[in-house]
């Protein structure tokens, strides 16, 4: 089971408002992931849930939003990811207080969708970006 996500550089899309929410999010589900004993610390952790999910739906707001902006090919595909691991994040919450003792599925789950958000899609937003002409990558 991982411990925490470390942010580094082939995480970077070279977007500096996407780059800083992603490094925030990893910090958040680090709060999370690093609770030893989720059934024992109950309220810790669905209260990092709690912040896991709102952070989440923040962070795919923005994105959503630049993708449209850009006339990004991927935003409906993106948009559709998105709902989907968040709706997946809040049906684990909503099981009351059995997210505690399904802590490891959720381990699992973000697991998961790191390596799908962050190291596919995002990473394909970033040449998307990176051949765009101009400053476009400011925007
Ligand atoms: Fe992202």
């Amino acid at each position: 089971m991982i411990r925490s996500i470390t942010f580094s550089d082939h995480l970077t899309i070279g977007h500096e408002a996407i780059d800083s929410q992603h490094q925030e999010w990893i910090e958040v589900a680090n709060q999370l992931l690093r609770i030893d004993d989720p059934v024992e610390d109950c309220e810790a952790f669905s209260a990092a849930l709690l912040h896991l999910i709102r952070y989440t739906r923040h962070h795919f707001a923005t994105e959503e939003g630049l993708m449209e902006q850009w006339a990004y090919p991927r935003v409906e595909a993106q948009r559709q990811a998105h709902a989907r691991i968040l709706a997946d994040l809040s049906a684990s919450l909503d099981e009351d207080r059995s997210s505690c003792e399904v802590a490891q599925k959720i381990h699992e789950m973000l697991e998961r969708w790191i390596i799908e958000h962050l190291l596919q899609e995002d990473l394909l937003l970033r040449d998307f970006l990176a051949q765009r002409p101009g400053d476009a990558a400011e925007a």
